[in-house]
């Protein structure tokens, strides 16, 4: 018997609380980092439609599914399966490692905010043409990074080591609102300056030319990164849920939050960048380039708007990442019977290993290959174009044809007590189309991507734990 079977299980304290949870876990990094420079490699408009179908069809339908499973089981990601179906415990294994390997880099980015935010009054702004320099000299560097990541992980388990959130939910509450304000304040800025309409047109004139099976596949590899899906993160919080919750409203709120998100970043973000006449292709340094390039603009307030950013941005991760060790930690807690001091020391230093590789990535270890690529790339490829998808789809089948269709129906409905009109509809999304797509994106994906051993590796990992999950 699981342990969380026979007690009552804690409930969020709100609705309110739980939202703001799971949105702080949706949006992160992955909306203000990644997308716009995701959309600027891969040719504006058309990555962000693409993108937009892979949340509607896709992604809505996953979140509701994995918050009905959590809810369901009361359990995380690999006892929720394992309690449903012993076979299917490689599924929650897989969300694990997909944590694991998502922190051998997340923390990287998180620490790259952190030393802006104090960089952004310390001399960061003063040139504002050699801003793009400062960011390349800064990342390549061999100490200095290596200690704001450090330093950004550690308050990542100062909190999960206590189990208590209180601190940063307080922050959040403060620091998320403002995060947004400042989108909606840079995005009067960005498109004001002369020169912006080129920005626009780059976000809403699709060039379809640019679209190839890699496209697809990035485009539902951040609607999964960005809403915290494929993973069980969203499982975990679901068995917090309330059974008075309306499931497929709760997960409509996150994924409209996450989304808008993610879109002002891309239109605080472009017009700017055409403004300066910068190259909208120009990857992970994006956003640490064009955002205070703006603000250096700004004169005497400059420093202090840069500084608000960067500490909203650096809050934005901290709610994200947060998850993403708890599932860990929950896991090394629930099934191997860890304090959790201990699952949370262990599977940070593990991390901070990872990460000290994925950082060093950037400069002196440029010349190390995995499978073709340096360890960064590794991860993040490894889990947002692999894993994320492939735990994704497995949700759906799992979902779709290893449930019964009365237990979902009595679950999103409350048994009969609210109504979900589109129950049918996303029925057979999750049952037929959802995993039939995501398997086609992936084929093709995989098809049309260079790093073929390292997909081939990311399936033999999968694989491999189909084989060896039954003794976890
Ligand atoms: N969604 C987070 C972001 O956009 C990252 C994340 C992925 C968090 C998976 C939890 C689980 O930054």
């Amino acid at each position: 018997m699981q342990q969380a079977e026979m007690t009552q299980r804690e409930n969020w304290r709100s609705r309110f609380g739980f939202i703001m949870a799971a949105a702080g876990s949706a949006i992160g990094l992955g909306n203000i980092w990644r997308f716009p420079y995701l959309t600027g490699e891969h040719g504006g408009s058309a990555f962000i439609i693409i993108y937009l179908l892979c949340i509607v069809f896709v992604g809505l339908g996953i979140m509701i599914g994995e918050f009905a499973v959590g809810r369901k089981t009361s359990l995380a990601a690999v006892g929720a399966y394992k309690t449903q179906n012993r076979s299917w415990t490689f599924a929650g294994a897989l969300g694990v490692l997909s944590g694991f390997f998502i922190m051998g880099f997340y923390p990287v980015v998180g620490g790259w905010s952190l030393a802006y935010m104090v960089k952004s009054i310390t001399g960061l702004l003063t040139v504002p043409e050699a801003i793009g320099d400062f960011f390349g000299a800064f990342v390549s560097a061999p100490v200095e990074p290596l200690f704001w990541m450090i330093l950004y992980l550690a308050i990542n388990v100062l909190i999960v080591a206590k189990g208590v959130a209180e601190g940063i939910e307080a922050a959040g509450k403060v620091l998320m609102p403002t995060l947004f304000l400042l989108l909606i304040f840079i995005i009067f800025r960005s498109v004001s300056l002369p020169g912006a309409g080129s920005g626009l047109s780059f976000l809403f004139m699709p060039d379809w030319s640019k679209v190839s099976g890699n496209t697809l596949l990035a485009a539902l590899g951040q609607a999964f990164f960005s809403l915290s899906l494929g993973m069980g993160c969203m499982i975990t919080y679901g068995s917090y849920l309330s059974k008075k919750e309306n499931i497929p409203q709760n997960a409509l709120t996150v994924v409209t939050m996450d989304t808008l998100a993610a879109l002002m970043a891309a239109v605080a973000i472009f017009p700017a960048l055409f403004a300066f006449g910068m190259e909208p292709a120009q990857g992970p340094g994006l956003v640490f380039v064009v955002v205070p390039t703006i603000f250096a603009q700004m004169g005497a307030l400059g420093p202090l708007f840069s500084v608000i950013f960067f500490a909203a941005l650096t809050v934005a991760a901290l709610t994200s990442s947060l998850s993403l060790l708890e599932v860990v930690v929950a896991y090394l807690i629930d099934e191997r019977k860890m304090e959790r001091k201990k699952a949370t020391y262990i599977a940070s230093t593990v991390m901070a290993i990872m990460c000290i590789l994925s950082s060093l990535s950037m400069g002196t270890l440029a010349g190390v290959k995995l499978f073709g690529v340096g360890f960064f790339d590794f991860f993040d490829i490894l889990t947002d174009k692999i894993f994320l998808a492939i735990g994704g789809m497995l949700l759906a089948i799992f979902v779709g044809w290893f449930m019964k269709k009365e237990d979902l129906k009595n679950e999103l409905t409350n048994d009969g007590t609210i109504s979900f009109g589109l129950f049918e509809l996303w029925y057979n999304l999750i049952k037929y189309v959802i995993p039939l797509a995501i398997f086609v994106v992936a084929f093709m994906g995989i098809a049309a991507i260079e790093q073929t051993s390292l997909m081939l590796f990311g399936i033999f990992i999968i694989l491999a734990l189909m084989v060896f999950s039954k003794k976890l």
